[in-house]
């Protein structure tokens, strides 16, 4: 079955306003001729405003990082939903490792997030992954299928065409250590059977990134893997050369 690609940059915290128009528009210059892979990028919420109405209708889709899991009211600090949409945004990213790890957010956060998400318009990408002590104790798929069941208990059955999911192991976020095709290959394939459990007869058409470590050295040998339909890319985003070689492979790879 073939996939399109999506590939996806997560800017993290970096980049302010200015830098980030500037790195955008490099990016989108650089793949304008990619019909065949669908591109985003999630700048800092600050910046997505700016970015998305510079790129409403042109072939980059922006988005949010993370987001909260009410819509309004007393809760100092937070970004809805529905104020990403108001925003530009067509995207949201919930579960992002650092979102687990740094900010403790549970299980079930993350589900209420989702659902949120899915209810104001926004497409989702859902981050799973283990650590490496969970690897190295063989919990590798007790984890991601606990992360993803919390994550997806809530979305709709008919909303699945708007689900990717984003597999990174944590032990290669960041780390230059990316996981082997294979081992990739291997969660990503137990990813499948499980969204075919949550959404029968839609998990073929469903998107799963692989995201850690992803570079323009390592893209081609994971993409060409039959479970992996993209990257979600963090560092090597912020070099809109290497993005957009990423994002070359990818292009190529769907021809
Ligand atoms: P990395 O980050 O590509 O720098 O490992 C991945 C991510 O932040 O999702």
């Amino acid at each position: 079955m073939k996939r399109t690609f999506k590939i996806v940059g997560n800017w993290e915290l970096n980049k302010g306003i200015q830098e980030s128009l500037s790195l955008a528009a490099e990016v989108t210059e650089l793949t304008k001729g990619y019909q065949s892979v669908a591109i985003g990028i999630a700048p800092v919420s600050l910046s997505l405003h700016a970015l998305a109405q510079k790129h409403s209708g042109t072939h980059i889709h922006i988005g949010g990082q993370n987001t909260y899991f009410e819509k309004s009211g007393a809760f100092t600090g937070e970004c809805s939903p529905t104020l990403l949409k108001d925003a530009g945004a067509t995207f949201c990213i919930v579960g992002h490792s650092e979102r687990r790890q740094i900010f403790k957010e549970s299980n079930e956060d993350i589900g209420k997030k989702a659902a949120l998400c899915l209810e104001a318009g926004l497409d989702l990408i859902v981050c799973c992954g283990e650590t490496e002590a969970e690897r190295e104790t063989n919990k590798t798929n007790a984890i991601v299928e606990s992360q993803l069941k919390a994550a997806l208990m809530n979305c709709p059955k008919g909303l699945a065409k708007n689900i990717t999911i984003a597999y990174e192991p944590v032990w290669a976020i960041g780390t230059g250590k990316s996981a082997t095709p294979e081992l990739a290959q291997e969660a990503h394939g137990f990813i499948r059977g499980l969204l075919e459990t949550h959404f029968p007869g839609n998990s073929e058409h469903m998107v799963i990134q692989y995201g850690g470590s992803v570079k323009p050295g390592n893209a081609e040998s994971l993409l060409k893997m039959p479970d992996i339909d993209g990257a979600l890319v963090g560092g090597a985003s912020l070099k809109p050369e290497d993005f957009a070689q990423i994002c070359n492979i990818a292009n190529n790879l769907s021809n």
